[in-house]
């Protein structure tokens, strides 16, 4: 049974389908010869950053293909409803307002009959009073010193976007402080971190939406015992604040609500970089740097909202990725930064994508019978030139490539960075282009090789090009742009989500795993092994007690 307002039903995929039967076979390089002009019609410069779209397998036609599909779905009527605050996310009854937090005008915001403009700004000051009283050294520890050491913890969006952010954008960070982010339940992660920390000057930020969660909670409970080694209960609140909202578990934790930063519950874990689970960032970069963050994804904000879909960054986005997904077939998507500041940025956009499109039911309830989120991957340029790139260039998988790469950076070493932005021009290049086999056996006979050497030799190493990329150019990576370049991603997983009519805010897909982990947990704690466990799952248990 097919879904309502399934897209696969419009006329507009309809005519996609066709028109992809028609085109696909057109290989890149030949909308390259044909159209000189290529590079202007397909691509948007938007201030400080260049998005450059016209190593894709696409035309105009495919372009206004979508732009009828996004009219189809009602695309429109969707942004209003998202900026406006109504409550879509409707199996958790929320609406979905991040973008409030980077929003400074004046005008109110109704949410539950609420204008939540001033809660915004005073937990805005909040964060700017005391990210300035930490940075300045006034803040003072048991002891009387000042802080030098923070570390996040938190896990999922209560850490991957401080992370990436803070590590980002290093080059504005306070030399005065150092960052450390722990996440993982595993022991080791808390215990690396605690080796190098002197309780005197160390500063927790416990950063969880709901403050219930296991790792957090887990990793919070044993770096409260580890301070207590030396500081006293009342010496707490100098070193543990809060990033949550809810405030009577972090009371229960014993953290002074006064050191607690709220947030609210239409901002969502894997769109709460924005909010005050930005802590880490503005105590790293200060707060006017913060603000710029902020006003770069206002500014995307503004462009999407605005922008029709052949310069909409977030839109062209949107449809090259649906294209390549239900079209060409395309199982994965990879984000190659060519900044090895940015080199969390892949594991930040799996959440923000993999969690919200990898949903296989749609708006209705019913299974969807198309294909939705893809698998989101990736690794920094030049590091992953000498790992996966291979399966890239000669795999029989297609993967489009984002490629995003800076023009100028903050140290002197320029040849390094000619270096890097080559290595990315010659990678979208090759991906493009190829090699085909007269080249390449042209090429041996030059070295020197035999003609049956060359013949045998010339298969394995023919690159079949006509492989997809995208790529940003950025001048620069500053607070604005970096901003800016995250907006554009969540809204193009937005367009997708209501392309492919599925909730891209709420992630029941976590839940099971956490139940069973608290059963099972029960298990090992008696070192037993239920009759109702099968047996993969008793085996090794037991072979766990075992070991363990
Ligand atoms: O388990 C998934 C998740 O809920 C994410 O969506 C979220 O970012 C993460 O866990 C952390 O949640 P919290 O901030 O409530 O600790």
């Amino acid at each position: 049974m097919s879904v309502q307002n399934s897209p696969i039903n419009t006329d507009s995929w309809k005519a996609l389908q066709a028109y992809f039967t028609q085109v696909s076979k057109i290989p890149l390089r030949m909308h390259f010869s044909n159209d000189k002009d290529r590079f202007n019609q397909f691509s948007v410069r938007d201030e400080g950053l260049l998005f450059d779209y016209s190593k894709n397998h696409i035309d105009k036609n495919v372009i206004q293909l979508f732009k009828k599909l996004f009219e189809e779905v009602e695309l429109n009527k969707s942004i209003n409803a998202l900026f406006n605050g109504e409550e879509i996310n409707h199996t958790e009854n929320r609406s979905v307002l991040h973008s409030a937090l980077r929003n400074f005008s004046e005008s109110p915001l109704h949410i539950d009959g609420k204008n939540v403009r001033p809660e915004i700004e005073n937990v805005r000051q909040k964060l700017h009073d005391f990210s300035n009283q930490v940075r300045a050294g006034k803040w003072l520890g048991y002891t009387g010193k000042p802080i030098k050491q923070i570390v996040n913890i938190g896990i999922g969006g209560s850490d991957l976007g401080p992370k990436m952010v803070t590590e980002a954008l290093k080059p504005y960070q306070s030399k005065n402080l150092a960052f450390y982010f722990v996440s993982n339940i595993d022991g080791c992660d808390l215990h690396e971190t605690l080796k190098v920390l002197n309780r005197e000057e160390t500063l927790f930020i416990i950063s969880s939406k709901s403050f219930s969660t296991t790792e957090t909670m887990t990793n919070a409970q044993t770096a409260r015992r580890w301070f207590l080694q030396a500081g006293e209960e009342q010496d707490i609140e100098k070193h543990f604040v809060a990033v949550s909202t809810n405030k009577n578990a972090v009371s229960n934790f014993g953290i002074n609500p006064k050191n607690m930063f709220g947030f609210w519950n239409w901002v969502g874990g894997r769109y709460s970089v924005w909010s005050s689970i930005g802590l880490p960032i503005i105590l790293s970069i200060g707060f006017p740097n913060f603000l710029n963050f902020l006003k770069g994804a206002h500014a995307a904000d503004v462009h999407f909202k605005t922008c029709p879909i052949e310069k909409n960054i977030p839109m062209l986005l949107a449809a090259i990725g649906i294209w390549y997904r239900n079209f060409w077939n395309a199982n994965t998507h990879a984000i190659l930064p060519y900044s090895q500041y940015l080199r969390h940025l892949p594991a930040y956009l799996q959440q923000a994508d993999m969690e919200s499109n990898g949903k296989s039911v749609a708006n209705n309830g019913e299974n969807v019978d198309w294909k939705t989120g893809p698998i989101i991957w990736g690794e920094t340029g030049t590091n992953g030139q000498h790992a996966f790139y291979q399966l890239i260039h000669q795999g029989t998988e297609i993967i489009p490539c984002d490629f995003i790469a800076v023009a100028r950076f903050n140290h002197e070493f320029n040849n390094h960075n000619n270096q890097l932005f080559a290595n990315c021009l010659a990678q979208s290049n090759a991906l493009m282009h190829g090699k085909d086999i007269k080249v390449v056996e042209k090429d041996l006979l030059e070295q020197g090789k035999s003609l049956h050497e060359a013949k045998s030799l010339a298969p394995f190493k023919v690159f079949k090009g006509n492989k997809p990329s995208t790529t940003f150019l950025l001048d620069e990576l500053s607070p604005y742009n970096l901003g800016k370049l995250l907006a554009i991603y969540e809204h193009k997983i937005f367009v997708q989500g209501v392309v492919w009519n599925i909730n891209s805010f709420d992630q029941w897909g976590v839940e099971l795993g956490k139940t069973l982990a608290t059963s099972i947990l029960n298990n090992i704690e008696k070192k037993s092994a239920d009759s109702s466990l099968d047996s993969s799952t008793a085996g090794l248990l037991h072979a766990f007690y075992k070991w363990s």
